[in-house]
Order: structure tokens, then sequence, then C-alpha cells
């Protein structure tokens, strides 16, 4: 039984945490759940059971930010309902909406006891206590170093984030990371290295160095002065036990030669890249306070092939920010046949408060916008099918991560960061085999082992 059993031993308590956005999200997500299993909090994957809940929000856009309100509605109801069985449930709210609306969330959602932002989640233990007097808000970028403060990591699976730099300093004109997340500040070196070198002992096989802009990334080395991400990345791979290391998000103009040649010098760095380059217009370009041309974009990509010819390539789009014209979509769809990506996540533009291009207005209507992100979405998925379709009939280096789908299978990634399932043992989890890809799905791939002795 997990609560009072009459017994006189100590109940166990449970936390539910659920993130959304992106992977730094996740990886702050990953962290709270550390906290909290240090406080003495099983996780659970199911919410009435929980004694505590944390949201771990995204404010990127409008959609986003407002199904934390409608997930809040929903848990004041499970949070009344164990009131009446005499079960404390505690509710928190952590990532960017808690950083941008701060107290408002407690305004709209009562029930709501804690509000954390993205800096401050290293002090949830003492938020969580004082909650039980009175509401509390922490919002503050502290002069602590959060990750001094974390405990070790708890749950390790093959593959893993880890954070080497926050922040962003490049203002787009639609984004409101700059203020949620605040100013770039990489972490040191050495710090980033052991807790790299934890995560391999740990069986961790392959880690993703994450960062809002991770390619600006200038962490101290051993002699104080900034190290790049290059470097960085190269250190990395020295680490034993780990086989691949990815990187993301990151900002053409930040993107350095160091790094274009780590991609052809560093075996470890797979062979894949999100680049976001949000349009393929100059005008909107401008607009958005981007700093680079379509043009520029392209023959940085030109030099990233010439580097690694195999690299498989990702970008984010906005369709629709204000002012963009017919024109200018049109020479985002060119520069999108121009590079043909991989894989990409496209969006409508999504006004944000506080954000320069909110206050224009000129803004595109829905309907214009919705009409151009289909095209878009047709385009890019054609381009990815048909990059899938392709790979039936290689052979893949898989890193195997999980059980698969069904009985018998596990699921793992290819260097491009295509899922493969496959029929194999579930000791091969955490190993990179050779599987041969037999059918390519729309979303995944059907594999077969190679040979039993090749994937010892
Ligand atoms: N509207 C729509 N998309 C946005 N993004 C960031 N801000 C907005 C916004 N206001 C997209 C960008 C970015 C990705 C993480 O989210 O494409 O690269
Ligand atoms: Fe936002 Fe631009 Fe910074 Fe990316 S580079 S986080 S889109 S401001």
């Amino acid at each position: 039984m997990d609560h009072a059993d009459g017994s006189g031993r100590r109940a166990l308590k449970k936390a539910y945490v659920k993130s959304y956005g992106c992977q730094m999200n996740a990886y702050d997500a990953a962290r709270m759940a550390d906290v909290l299993g240090a406080e003495g909090y099983a996780p659970t994957d199911s919410v009435d059971e929980a004694d505590v809940v944390v949201l771990n929000t995204c404010h990127i856009r409008e959609r986003a930010a407002e199904k934390v309100y409608s997930e809040l509605g929903r848990l004041r109801v499970l949070k009344n309902e164990r009131t009446a069985k005499g079960l404390d449930t505690r509710i928190v709210v952590a990532g960017c909406v808690a950083q941008a609306e701060g107290a408002e969330i407690q305004a709209r959602q009562p029930a709501v006891d804690v509000v954390v932002g993205p800096q401050s989640y290293h002090r949830l233990p003492d938020l969580l206590a004082r909650s039980r007097e009175r509401r509390v808000v922490d919002t503050e970028f502290p002069v602590e170093d959060k990750f001094d403060h974390l405990p070790r990591r708890r749950t390790l699976g093959a593959s893993a984030f880890l954070t080497v730099q926050e922040g962003c300093d490049k203002f787009c004109a639609f984004c409101v990371v700059p203020y949620t997340r605040g100013a770039e500040v990489s972490r040191p070196v050495a710090k980033v290295l052991a807790e790299a070198e934890k995560l391999a002992e740990g069986g961790v096989r392959e880690i993703t160095l994450i960062g809002q802009n991770v390619n600006a990334y200038h962490g101290a080395g051993s002699d104080g002065a900034p190290v790049g991400l290059a470097e960085l990345v190269q250190a990395v791979a020295k680490i034993p036990g780990l086989a691949r290391i990815r990187y993301t998000t990151s900002h053409p103009n930040d993107f350095d030669d160091a790094l274009i040649r780590a991609h052809a010098e560093v075996p470890a760095l797979m062979p894949y890249l999100h680049l976001p380059v949000q349009s393929g217009s100059d005008r909107i370009l401008a607009a958005m306070n981007r700093k680079h041309t379509g043009d520029a974009y392209r023959r940085l990509i030109d030099r990233i092939r010439a580097a690694r010819p195999d690299i498989a390539l990702s970008s984010d789009f906005i369709v629709g920010f204000p002012g963009e014209t017919d024109a200018d979509f049109a020479e985002t769809l060119r520069l999108v046949r121009d590079i043909g990506f991989e894989s990409a996540f496209s969006f409508k533009y999504s006004t944000r408060p506080g954000t320069p291009a909110a206050d224009r207005t000129d803004q595109v209507t829905e309907s214009v916008m919705a009409a151009r992100l289909a095209e878009l979405q047709a385009l890019l998925d054609s381009r990815r099918y048909a990059y899938q379709r392709a790979a039936a009939g290689q052979v893949f280096d898989v890193l195997v991560e999980k059980p698969g789908r069904y009985p018998g299978q596990v699921a793992g990634k290819t260097p491009h960061l295509l899922a493969v399932q496959f029929d194999a043992a579930p000791h091969h989890i955490g190993s990179v085999v050779p599987v041969r890809i037999i059918e390519a799905g729309t979303n995944s791939l059907f594999g077969q082992l190679v040979s039993e002795a090749a994937a010892a």
C-alpha cells in the first residue's frame, strides 16, 4: 500500500512529472524527478496517485502555453477529489510559462501551489515545504549554479541529454527564449566532462549536448579561457564507453570552421544536424532579425556537406511571419527544394507578447498561414518519405535504446537519427549493432539484425 498503511512505516510518496516542448525541458524534467527522488518521491506515470504533480511547461507558441491551463483545470478537479479522501496534492508549474507568467498562473488557477522557473528548480524541496504555508513563486536567476545543487542522475538509458549551454542572445523577432531563458551562459568544460563521465559510467552510450543555441558554447577551459563547441565535442569523444555524440540546437551564424571540421574528423559525432533556418526569404529573414540570408545558409550547408557528405539535415520553419507575402513564401519553398532536408519541423507564426514582432500590424491571416503550412509540410514530407524509402536494403549501425513496440523486438536509432525496430533479445539494449533495413514505414523503419556474432 502506498499511503499510510497503519503499520507506522513511512508511506512512499509519489511524483508525476510531465514535460512539454523542447529537449532542454525534457532534460530539466528528468533532473526535477531526480531532485524529488532524493526527497523520497518515487516516479509515477499515473497522475491520480501522485502526491506532487509537476508540469514542465513550454511558452514558445501560444498553443503550447494554453495547453498548460487546460491541463491545470483537470488537475484542480483531481486535487479536490484527493483532498476529499484526505490526501495532499502539490501542484507545481515549472519551465518557461512559469518564468514568463509567474504569479499570474496562480491568479488564473489557484490550485497551483508552486511556480518555479528553469533556473531555480534545484530549490524544489524547499519550495514545496514553504508551499504548505502559502503559495510560492520562484522565477529568479539565482547566483548559485543549479547544476551544483542537483543530485546524481537516477534513471539512465542508452542515450542521454546533457545541458552545456542555456539562454540565447540572438533575439529573433518572434521568439520568447531570450526572455524566458535569459542570456547565454555556458557551463565550464570540466563540469560538462564530469557529468558526461558519470553518464558513461552509468551505461550511457550516446550523449546529446543541448543548449538553446549550443554552437555559441564558450565554456571556460582548464586555463579559464573560453572553449568552443568543437573542442568540447572532441573532449567528450575521448570518454571511454561513449559511442555517439550529438548536439542541438544551433543558429547558422555561430557555426564556425572548427565545428565543420569536427564533423569530418570526429567519428563519434553523428551525421545529423538540426539547423533552423525559419524562412528562405531574405526580406523576412531580415525582419526576423536572423542576420543571415538564404544564400548564406545554402553556402554554409555546402561546406558542412563537403565535410560530411552523408549528413542528414533537419530544420525549423515559420510560415506567416508578419508581412510574409506569397513571393516570400515561394522563396522558402525554393530553399527547401535546393537543400533537400531529410526531416523538418514547421509552424504557423504565433504572436508572443513582449517580442518585437508582436507589435507589427501586418499580421498574416489564419487561413493564409494554414494554406502555406500545408503546402510546406507536403513538400517536406515527400522528401522525408523518399529518404526513408531509400534506407531500405541498407545496413546501419543502430544504437539499441529500449524494448520495441511488440514482444521480441527492440528499438533504436541509426546514426542519421532514423528510428528502427527489429527482432532481437533485450540484452542488446545499450549496444550498437548492424541492422539491415527491410521495410520503411512513415515514422519508423523495420530491420533485421545482420548477424548475432557481429552484434556481441
Ligand atoms: N511562432 C511560431 N514558431 C516559433 N518558433 C519560435 N518562436 C515561434 C513563434 N513565435 C519556432 C522556431 C524555432 C522553434 C523551436 O520554434 O522555428 O526554431
Ligand atoms: Fe529563439 Fe532565435 Fe534564440 Fe533560437 S536563436 S532561441 S529562435 S531567439
